[in-house]
C-alpha cells in the first residue's frame, strides 16, 4: 500500500508501474480517498473503488488503523489479518508505506522483495500449524529426552543470544524422558527461547529451568515442567489469555519492531495440547514474562 499526495506529477507513472505488480497494491491520498488500485488488488476488493474513502473499500479494522496511523504519523506500518471469504480463510500481510511519489518506485521493489520473504515464513508457519492441527487427535509416543532438546536449541540460538547480550541461567534435570514428537517439542522450545530473546531487554537474563514436578492430577500422570523466563516490562494481564490466538500480538513498540507474525505461541499451544500437556503464561508489570509448559511423563 502506498500513500501519496493527490495530483503529483509522478502519480500517473506510479499508477502504471503498480498495475502489473504481482501483489495487491492500493494508493491512498492524504485526503483518504483511493487514487488507484492495481489489477491484483481489484480482484481482492472486487472493484476499483477509485475516489472513494479508503474505509469503505478496506473495511478491516486492523488495516484501517494501520493506514490511519501511517497518515497521521508518516511512519510505515505493517499488519496481518485474517479474512473469512465464503468459508475460506485468507491471510493478508500488509505493508503501509508513506513515501512521496518520486522515491516510491525503488521502495516498492524493496518492499516486494521483503514481503516475499515474510510470506515464505508466514506460509511455513501456517503449514506447520495445520500439520499440528491435523494430527491433534493422535498423541505422539516417541521417547523424547527434553534436556537434550533444550541443549540443542541453546546451541542453535546461542549466536542470537550473544547479539542481544542476554545472559543465560540454565538449570536442567537431565534424563527425563517424555512420550512425544521430538521435532514438534524442539519447535516449542525454539519458539519460547526466541520470544524470550526478542521481547526481553538487551542485556537481561533469560532463565530456563527443566524439573520433575511429581504427580499432576490434571494430567493424571507425573509431570515435567519447562519454564522460560525473561526480564522486562511484562505483559498487561488482559492480553495474557489472548496470546495463543493466531496473529495476536501485544501492540507495543517492541513486538511491532521485532516483526513477528504472531503465530509462534498458537503453534506452541497446539503442540502442547496434542501432547496432553499444559501451557501457562504469567506476567506482572516490571516482572518480565514466565512461560511454563508441563508435560506428562507417562503415557
Ligand atoms: N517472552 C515474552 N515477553 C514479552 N512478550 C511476549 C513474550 N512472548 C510473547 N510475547 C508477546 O506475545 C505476542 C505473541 O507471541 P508469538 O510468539 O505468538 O508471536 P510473535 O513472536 O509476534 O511472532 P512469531 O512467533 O510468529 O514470529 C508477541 O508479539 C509479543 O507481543
Ligand atoms: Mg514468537
Amino acid at each position: 500500500m502506498g500513500l501519496y499526495d493527490n495530483g503529483q506529477s509522478m502519480t500517473d507513472q506510479l499508477i502504471k508501474f503498480i498495475e502489473h505488480l504481482p501483489l495487491p497494491v492500493v494508493l491512498i491520498g492524504e485526503d483518504r480517498r483511493i487514487i488507484a488500485s492495481n489489477a491484483t488488488m481489484r480482484t481482492v476488493l472486487g472493484e476499483d473503488w477509485q475516489g472513494r474513502h479508503f474505509i469503505t473499500a478496506l473495511r478491516q479494522p486492523l488495516l484501517i488503523e494501520a493506514v490511519e496511523t501511517a497518515l497521521v504519523t508518516g511512519a510505515a506500518q505493517r499488519t496481518v489479518f485474517l479474512d473469512r471469504d465464503g468459508g475460506r480463510d485468507r491471510t493478508f500481510s500488509v505493508a503501509v508505506s508513506t513515501e512521496p511519489g518520486y522515491v516510491a518506485r525503488d521502495r516498492f521493489l524493496s518492499i516486494m522483495a521483503r514481503e516475499a520473504d515474510r510470506m515464505t515464513r508466514l506460509v511455513d508457519d501456517l503449514l506447520s500449524l495445520s500439520r499440528v492441527e491435523e494430527t491433534s487427535r493422535m498423541r505422539p509416543q516417541d521417547p523424547v529426552d527434553l534436556a537434550a532438546l533444550v541443549d540443542s536449541a541453546l546451541v542453535e540460538t546461542g549466536p542470537v543470544i550473544d547479539t542481544v547480550k542476554a545472559r543465560l541461567s540454565v538449570s536442567l534435570t537431565k534424563g527425563t524422558i517424555v512420550p512425544g514428537d521430538a521435532g514438534q517439542l524442539r519447535q516449542v522450545i525454539g519458539n519460547l527461547i526466541e520470544n524470550a530473546v526478542k521481547y526481553g531487554p538487551e542485556g537481561g537474563t533469560i532463565t530456563i529451568t527443566l524439573s520433575d514436578i511429581g504427580p499432576q492430577p490434571r494430567l493424571r500422570a507425573d509431570g515435567v515442567a519447562l519454564t522460560v523466563h525473561n526480564e522486562g516490562e511484562g505483559i498487561a494481564e488482559h492480553h495474557l489469555p489472548r496470546l495463543t490466538e493466531r496473529f495476536y500480538r501485544v501492540d507495543n513498540h517492541r513486538s511491532r519492531a521485532r516483526g513477528g507474525t504472531g503465530l509462534g505461541l498458537s503453534i506452541v499451544k497446539h503442540i502442547i495440547t496434542r501432547h496432553r500437556g499444559r501451557l501457562e503464561i504469567d506476567s506482572a508489570p516490571g516482572q518480565g514474562v514466565t512461560v511454563r509448559i508441563i508435560l506428562p511423563v507417562q503415557t
